[in-house]
């Protein structure tokens, strides 16, 4: 059986790009709600239906598991959802944790990119007061790098200058860690690097989920002998256009580019190369 992701959109990616590096012999479904993203800036009984009606049709494909590679929609569904299904639901949440945990002795603080919707819900809330004793954590609503990722835009000299806008009355000195809170993001990893100090950390939960979802799938001995084969479907339609799918691979080639980058793996003509996507 397959893996289900989720997401409004192409964010998603970002977290299925990590389950591919570790369960390369899986086969997955990928459904991006693109009628309706973006979810962040959109009521929330609005988006829990819509949801619902992607996970209903999920189910119906039959899955083993399903991650919901979406902070938002996790932040606003993930308990109900893993009422109603009986298979295994993996949510992701920014990573406060460990950020916190990475900043305490360095006297520095957090900054949490995410949607409006999730910094907005309780959930976050009670994620930051469980675990931020020091009131170290803040956090910003950064919705138009959804949209640049939704309309393929990433020149950094568009997205620089977004970036520093909102960032403006920030002081960037200040922080240790900044928390993708939102699988969108790292796309734009590059860019958000930019601005900061250098020695500042970027992190993101996507890793830990697609451990997460490897450790769940191996105690249910569920692993699979599949071929990595991936369908993606568009709110509830099969997408086998070849432009589409060629876009969903440059999607792929600029995330390994972004992981190579961050793991020091390319040369200096690599690198200079990955600057222009
Ligand atoms: N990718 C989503 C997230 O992680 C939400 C983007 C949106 O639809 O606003 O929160």
């Amino acid at each position: 059986m397959k893996i289900g992701f989720f997401d409004s959109g192409i964010g998603g990616m970002t977290v299925l790009h990590q389950a591919l590096r570790l369960l390369p012999n899986e086969d997955y479904i990928f459904y991006a709600d693109t009628l309706h993203v973006p979810y962040g800036e959109k009521p929330k009984e609005e988006v829990r239906e819509y949801i619902f009606n992607a996970v209903d049709f999920m189910a119906n494909q039959g899955i083993k598991a399903l991650v919901i590679a979406c902070n938002t929609a996790t932040s606003i569904a993930v308990d109900d959802l893993r009422q109603k299904y009986d298979f295994p639901i993996l949510g992701i949440e920014p990573a406060v944790k460990p950020a916190v945990q990475s900043c305490k002795g360095k006297r520095k603080k957090v900054l949490v990119l995410a949607t409006n919707l999730t910094l907005r819900e309780e959930k976050f809330h009670n994620l930051v007061k469980s675990i931020d004793h020091h009131d170290i954590v803040e956090s910003l609503p950064l919705p138009g790098l959804v949209q640049f990722a939704e309309n393929f835009e990433f020149r950094e000299e568009i997205v620089v200058p977004y970036l520093k806008e909102r960032l403006s009355l920030f002081d960037l000195k200040q922080y240790g860690t900044i928390v993708l809170g939102c699988t969108h993001f790292p796309y734009f990893e590059n860019s958000i690097k930019k601005i900061f100090p250098e020695e500042v950390d970027i992190i993101s939960g996507s890793i830990g989920t697609a451990k997460n979802l490897k450790r769940i799938l191996e105690a249910r001995n569920q692993i699979n002998n599949g071929t990595g084969n991936i369908l993606f479907f568009k709110s509830g339609h099969k997408v086998d256009d070849n432009e589409t799918l060629s876009k969903y691979n440059q999607f792929f080639g600029m995330l390994d580019r972004i992981c190579s980058l961050k793991n020091g793996e390319l040369n200096q003509q690599e690198k200079s190369k990955s600057i222009n996507y």
